[in-house]
């Protein structure tokens, strides 16, 4: 779980300081899928030098490290080719010697950044150990580094020249496990290879004039996997080697080059997601597992590092429609601050030309000729992760409802783990912001292999889960920065709606019901802004009654029970506070026993049928001395606030809804604990953005 970026400059004068400086600065924009330490690695003064440098922890603290070096900044290179990285340690404690680049040898032939896990590197390790090779570090991604001069060294040693291409198919194919990967060698200057597996990486193109790039689509023959040598496990060594090697035939890839052959300018920017590519170019080439991509020459072409009949032979260049705006800060202090501030924006573009309010129709385009084969299945399983699980638990009801359809909600390392049964007459939808977190992904693959029908409710375009399913809905949030995740809980909340809407679209009897959620959803971006109005009253509870607790529960039934869980989990990942979200139903079976004048309890009181039924668990709650702090809706005195902390008003909506409006507190006075605590809210300790490892 870390962040990738590489830039090549081709035919363009820049200095070193603009070097580093686009690397440092692409890193720092990946920050958050690992922030515990990060690296570069660049050209040196001597032929054939490289520098790498690295550091523990932010990108600042390696921006100063660099800055420190004395480097000449004033060289000018008009062609070269730099890696970096930010990592999230997996492999090896966050150790300068564990950062990345990882190199083969002293005299950094090959540098390798990497995303992923290499499952097989134990053997690598000691099979290269076996050849010679000292390790430095305790990663997993050096024994790549070390593969590569290896395989290097014994092909020039059988007299075969391979391009970095080629060397990077025959390094792969020694390698199990998931990677996005980028690496970097003296013996192939100014040039770049990347490839990915699992983890994710793209091609982001910046040309002159020349390059039509706008129409392109780089079209693959079939190609042979042909692999010349195989380092055979037990037999890695030189006399295995063959003494010819296959090569990768231009009929193997398609190269974007200038149309008229002129001499061109380009600039590549190698990046783990399109954030940190955006101020640079919005042309995007999104590479699926076993590309591999190489730069040389400002020409990009892309191989296969294997034969795979499944997967589209072709790749376009995207144009991104994000905005660097859409990614900045703006006035706020935290990417999460800003985030929890764009709902009432994102869950309108959630919505956008989907719900038509005057006819109170939806129309999903990714969804529409497939919902026939949803409306048949058997049940309906939402799997996912974390914050999007709680999404899924949250909208179950509804969507059973609506839908008549059966649904359960599964973790996904869960359902992995119990390799519970899964039919071809079932629908599994996977609720993603990022669309790459692995457990998720690996659930997508298990159920892909039994046949099911795969939805995708993702809001990263492009990612992993994205493309991997038969049909799906972008929830159209808008990146999402911030490590704790918000406003794409509520565009994955209402995206789900809208699909229980469209599946339910044929019941008469639901047609009511239907209009009522369809009216209700009308009014949720501005009901959202009104709760954020309740953002001082909820710093000074905070700062007043609750930075100094140990320990919170929150307690919800029915709908609002997802809304208690999605906020405990908040509160507990950003303010390092203790919480615990609790089925109202369930406290006296136990945790009433925590109850005392001191532990502050967050009761969701507002209107639906289980109101009574939550109002006497608040009596349970007071009548032992607890104080809660009560969310109910605005202007209600069916509820007696006099022995509350404090008590929170929120516009009421239809009951099946109201957790989008009642989780906005939830999310302020997550960010205000964390805040008072001087947390650095959108990097909390232990925690990436994208959880790209099992
Ligand atoms: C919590 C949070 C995580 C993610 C989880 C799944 O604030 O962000 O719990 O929800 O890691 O991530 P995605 O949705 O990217 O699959």
């Amino acid at each position: 779980m870390c962040g990738i970026f590489g830039y090549v400059n081709y035919n363009v004068e820049k200095t070193r300081g603009e070097i580093s400086g686009a690397l440092l600065d692409g890193l720092a924009k990946l920050e958050y899928r690992g922030y515990d330490s990060a690296g570069i690695a660049i050209d040196g003064d001597a032929p054939r030098e490289t520098y790498i440098v690295r550091e523990i922890g932010k990108v600042a603290a390696l921006r100063k490290k660099y800055e420190a070096t004395g480097y000449n900044q004033d060289v000018k290179f008009t062609n070269h080719a730099g890696i970096a990285h930010t990592r999230w340690a997996t492999h090896g404690e966050p150790k300068v010697s564990n950062c990345h680049p990882q190199r083969s040898d002293p005299n950094n032939e090959f540098v390798v950044v990497h995303n992923g896990i290499i499952t097989n590197f134990k053997e690598l390790k000691t099979l290269l150990t076996n050849k010679g090779c000292t390790f430095e570090s305790e990663t997993d991604t050096e024994c790549i580094a070390k593969l590569f001069k290896y395989v290097y060294d014994v092909n020039i040693k059988n007299g075969n020249h391979l391009n970095f291409a080629e060397l990077m198919k025959q390094v792969l194919f020694e390698v199990e496990g998931s990677y996005g990967l980028l690496v970097k060698s003296p013996h192939y200057p100014n040039e770049l290879c990347g490839t990915r597996k699992g983890s994710p990486l793209l091609v982001g193109v910046k040309t002159d004039k020349h390059l039509k790039v706008d129409f392109l689509d780089v079209k693959f023959p079939d190609i042979e996997n042909s692999h010349a040598i195989n380092l055979s496990k037990d037999n890695l060594g030189l006399d295995a080697l063959p003494t010819s090697t296959s090569t990768l035939s231009t009929s193997e890839s398609k190269t974007l080059q200038s149309e008229d052959g002129a001499p061109q300018s380009s600039e590549f920017f190698f990046a783990s997601d399109p954030s940190s590519v955006i101020q640079h170019t919005k042309k995007v080439l999104f590479l699926e597992d076993d590309d591999i991509a190489h730069i040389a020459n400002g020409e990009l072409q892309i191989h296969r590092a294997t034969k795979d009949d499944k997967l589209a032979a072709t790749r376009s260049i995207q144009t991104l429609e994000i905005e660097l705006a859409q990614i900045m800060k703006g006035p706020y202090k935290h990417f999460m601050q800003k985030e929890i501030y764009e709902q009432p924006e994102s869950t309108f573009n959630t919505m956008r030309g989907r719900i038509d309010f005057e006819n109170n129709t939806v129309t999903l385009g990714g969804l529409k000729s497939y919902l026939p084969t949803i409306r048949r299945s058997r049940r309906i399983i939402m799997i996912a992760c974390g914050t999007s699980y709680h999404s899924c638990l949250a909208t179950r009801s509804i969507f059973e409802e609506l839908t008549q359809i059966p649904v359960s909600v599964e973790l996904a390392s869960d359902i992995l783990d119990r390799r519970s049964p899964i039919f071809r007459d079932d629908t599994c939808i996977f609720v993603s912001q990022s669309g790459e977190t692995a457990d998720s992904m690996l659930a997508l693959q298990y159920c892909l292999e039994r046949d099911a029908f795969t939805v995708g409710i993702v809001n990263a375009v492009g990612s992993s889960i994205s493309r991997g399913t038969h049909a799906g809905i972008h929830i159209n949030a808008g990146p999402e920065i911030g490590v704790a995740s918000t406003k794409a809980y509520t565009s994955q909340f209402i995206a789900l709606v809208m699909m229980a809407l469209s599946l339910g679209h044929d019941s008469v009897s639901k047609i009511e019901r239907r209009k009522e959620i369809i009216q209700g959803l009308k009014h949720i971006p501005e009901q959202i802004k009104k709760v954020l109005a309740l953002e001082e009253q909820i710093k000074e509870l905070c700062t007043k009654d609750l930075t100094e607790q140990k320990s919170l529960l929150l307690l919800g039934r029915g709908y609002q029970h997802a809304t208690a869980l999605e906020g405990a989990l908040k509160i507990k990942e950003i303010s390092y506070i203790h919480s615990e979200g609790i089925l109202a139903g369930e406290l006296k079976h136990g945790s009433l026993a925590l109850v005392d004048d001191e532990l502050p309890i967050i009761a969701f009181a507002t209107r639906d049928s289980l109101f009574p039924k939550v109002i006497s668990a608040i009596e349970q709650v007071t009548a032992r001395g607890g104080r809660p702090i009560i969310i109910k809706n605005e202007g209600d005195s069916g509820i007696n606030g006099e022995k509350a902390i404090a008590v929170l008003e929120v516009p009421q909506t239809v009951d099946c809804l109201q957790g989008l409006l009642n989780v906005v507190p939830l999310q302020l006075i997550s960010y205000w604990l964390a805040s008072n605590k001087g947390i650095d809210v959108d990097f909390p300790r232990n925690l990436a953005k994208s959880v790209t490892v099992e």
